[in-house]
This record gives C-alpha cells, structure tokens and sequence, in this order.
C-alpha cells in the first residue's frame, strides 16, 4: 500500500523518498518498476513518477527523514499466536525513523492500530528517541488506510479520508498535508483515537455482518431455502446491507483488526463470536463435504483458489491454509491449484501442485476463492467427480454432469439455480463485502 501512496503523493508535486527495510523493493523502486505485479496502474505510475525525478527509494530511513517534512508509516501490524497485535514491524519502523526526526516534522501513521497507540505507545517512543515533544516540536496523527487491493487509484480519488492528530495542531497539519495529495473529502476528525477507532470499527462490522450471513446460511440448509435469493429479498429494503457467506474470511485486514480490538476490549461479546463463526466455516464446510462423500479418508480432494480472494496474490490468513490442513487432517489427498501460484507456492500450502486442464481422478472439488476460472472447468477431465463444494457460491448456475452433487454455502443442489430474476448469482443491486 506504500507504493501506491508514494505515486499519489509524488503526482501532486511533492518529492517522495520510498523506505523499507527490504534491499530489493528498494532497488526496483530506483529502477523505476513496481515490485507489486497486480495493482493496476502501480507500475505505469512508478515509472512515471521516478522518470519525473519525484521517486526514488532508500534503506536509510533515519536520513530519509531528516531531509523530509511529512512522515507516513504503513508497515503491517499483525497477530502473534495469542490473536495479540504483533509489533515487531511498527516498533522497528518507529524506532528506525527515530534518528531523523526534527522540529517541524509530521509523523502519520496510516496502518491500523489498536486504539490509543498513536498517542500511548509510538508519540512517546519517538519523544523519547527525539529529545523532541510531540504536539509542539513535532505532529503526529493517525489516518487509517481503507484502500482495496485491485482499486486503489480508484479508491484514493473517491474515498474520505479521515485524519485525526494527537493534538489540535497535530491534525491540522497531517489534514493540510492530505488535502495537497488527494482530490477526495478530508474528514478532520477529533482525535487520533477517533480516526483508530473509526477503521477498526469499519471493518469489525464487516466481520459480524458476514457472521451473521454465515449463520443465516446454516439455517437456510436446514430449512432447505437458498440463502442468495433470502440475502437479495431483505437488501431490497434499504436498511438491510446483509453481506455474503462463504468459507470463511481471509486476508490481513478483515480477521485481523477485530482481534485488535479485542486485544483492547475482549468483554466485546458479539465480536469475539462472530470471529469465531467466521473461523468454524472450514469446519462446516468440511462436515459438509464428509457427510456427501461418506468420509474422507484416502479421498483425492481439489481445492480451487488458495489466495484470500481471487485476483490478489496474498496469502495471509487465507483460509485455503486451514482448509487444506483440516482435509488432510481428516486423511484426503489434496491438490490446489491458483492461477496466481506456482507449484513452489502450493507445495508451501502443503498441497499437490495440480494443473489447470489436466486429467485427473479427485472425487471432490472445494473452491476456496470464486475465480471467474472455475465457471470453464472441463469436466470431462474429471470422470470419478462426484461432488463440488461452492466455498463462495460463485457457481450456482453453471452446468455440472450427471452423477456430480453440488452444495454450497447456504445454497442446496435444488435450490442453486432457481432465483428471483430468473438468472442465477448475485444481482448487483448493492455493493456487498463477501470476505
Ligand atoms: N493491503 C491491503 O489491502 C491494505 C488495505 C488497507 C490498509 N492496509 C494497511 O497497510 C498495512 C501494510 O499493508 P501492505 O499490504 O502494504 O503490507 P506489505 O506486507 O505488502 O508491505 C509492507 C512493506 O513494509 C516493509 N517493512 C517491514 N518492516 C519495515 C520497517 N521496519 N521499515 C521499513 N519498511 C518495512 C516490508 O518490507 C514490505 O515491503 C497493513 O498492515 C494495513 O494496516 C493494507
């Protein structure tokens, strides 16, 4: 997400320096390329921006920021084991601007935090570091990142960006800075914690929404209706915003930041199970496809999508990990396949590398992401396949051959193809976060 900014930022006029610890990210950034293949518009704009003289990109990021007047951070802030906020990233990156800052300087931090960090744990760390005091001999602020991987040039021109400082100057500069680089709203907000709070609350609503979907999907296979056509007939109200089931919920954004905060607060009873029924959806859909088959041991299984949606090469909280681990768990034999992988990649996630329009003998088929891809699967490469399991109910309409029983998430084999319109998937009559 840095890159991104970094060519937002230099296309308004300011000379950007690029900082990461990684030598090689840097010497492609200096090289005038993106090391990020997938965004669109990452590369044309690096190169342009670097040809234009406003990039370039270093290691030295204490010299970086001597030389600068505005600081952004968005280096990741994790989990460790205990679902606490791994620090290890934002701690070395604070510690490793530390040496450069002077009086004048805004420091923002755009990667999600636990609320208070901005002003409990990093503004004292770099006071202390500085000799400097915050909110006076230097600004910091907070202002979340809320950009999609796939859109974030289309994002950073339409979404509000939020901005809140640890103190009222604090704001006011980190504001000014984002109203040079950016055509859309600025929304100065409060506090720092106002601006926390405010993504982290964005995204654990997303989390208890598709919790509540999951649910809604359970009990619309026991009472045999298709979850698609009830989540479509309750958004025709407008208050209903019901987002998507599916296998569960992937990436570093969405399972990560209710975990920060619970880290905070873990009395928040409703965002805790929600977390958990996000993370069980494996579990049922293994269940699932264990009842179909009649067991799974020794069974060749298929699993189709590894990243955490298609489309973004990332695999972190993927659910295909827990996935391909359970089957094999409970004694399939797995294969993967993403068209965004390599057979190193698969065999990293502890499945057998299968490749597209290959014959082969699996006997089930479970799609972790809802490529487009999968609606050209050739069956006639898979004789012995006797069941699909739709982790995203992508492929509700398309044809399976006799003898192959379908289920998917909330959605029956009898229920998938008869739907409100008269065409099976999703009308796209409002926007709705499936993962
Ligand atoms: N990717 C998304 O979809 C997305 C969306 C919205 C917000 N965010 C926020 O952005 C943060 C970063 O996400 P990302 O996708 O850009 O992560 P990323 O892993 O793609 O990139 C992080 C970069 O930081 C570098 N880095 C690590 N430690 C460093 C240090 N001490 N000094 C300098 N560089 C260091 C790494 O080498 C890497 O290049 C997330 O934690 C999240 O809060 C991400």
């Amino acid at each position: 997400m840095g890159l991104p900014l970094a060519v937002q930022f230099a296309r308004h006029g300011w000379q950007m320096t690029a900082v990461d610890i990684n030598p090689e990210v840097v010497a492609e950034i200096n090289a005038g390329r993106s090391h990020v293949a997938e965004e669109p518009g990452l590369a044309e704009g690096v190169a342009e921006v670097h040809a234009a003289g406003r990039l370039a990109a270093t290691t030295d990021a204490a010299a970086a920021v001597r030389g600068a007047d505005v600081v952004v951070l968005i280096v990741p802030v994790m989990l460790d084991d205990a679902q606490q906020p791994d620090y290890r990233y934002m701690d070395s990156a604070v510690d490793s601007i530390a040496g450069g800052v002077h009086r004048g300087l805004t420091v923002i931090f755009e990667t999600t935090l636990p609320v208070g960090d901005t002003r409990g744990r990093f503004a004292p760390r770099l006071e202390a570091a500085s000799g400097l005091k915050a909110e006076t001999d230097f600004f910091v602020a907070f202002s979340p990142e809320r950009l999609y991987s796939g859109a974030v040039f289309a994002n950073l021109a339409t979404y509000p960006k939020l901005v809140g400082g640890i103190g009222p100057e604090s704001g006011r500069r980190a504001a000014n800075f984002y109203d040079s680089v950016l055509d859309a709203e600025i929304v100065a907000m409060s506090c720092a914690e106002a601006a926390e709070f405010s993504k982290i609350a964005d995204t654990t609503y997303r989390d208890v929404n598709i919790a509540l979907a999951n649910d809604f999907a359970r009990y619309a296979d026991r009472v045999g209706v298709d979850i698609q056509e009830v989540i479509d007939g309750a958004n025709s109200q407008p208050y209903s915003h019901i987002h998507q089931p599916g296998i569960g919920v992937g990436g570093h954004c969405i399972p990560v930041y209710p975990h920060l905060l619970l880290s905070r607060a873990p009395d928040l009873e409703v965002v805790a199970i929600s977390r958990r029924t996000n993370d069980a959806q494996v579990g049922y859909a293994i269940k699932t496809l264990e009842a179909m088959l009649g067991g799974l041991d020794d069974v060749p299984v298929l699993v189709l999508g590894l990243t955490y949606r298609d489309g973004v090469k990332e695999l972190a909280y993927s659910r295909a990990l827990p996935l391909i681990e359970r089957l094999s768990f409970h004694g399939a034999q797995v294969s993967a396949y993403d068209p965004l992988l390599g057979d190193e990649d698969i065999d990293r996630c502890c499945a057998t590398p299968y490749h597209w329009g290959e014959a082969a003998s699996f006997r089930a088929i479970v799609t972790q992401t809802a490529d487009k891809l999968w609606t050209k699967l050739d069956f006639s490469l898979l004789p012995n396949l006797e069941v699909i399991l739709d982790g995203r109910n992508s492929l509700r309409a398309i044809e399976l051959p006799a003898g192959v029983r379908y289920a998917g998430i909330g959605v029956q084999a009898d229920t998938r193809r008869r739907t409100t319109n008269g065409q099976a998937g999703r009308p796209a009559a409002k926007p709705a976060a499936s993962r």
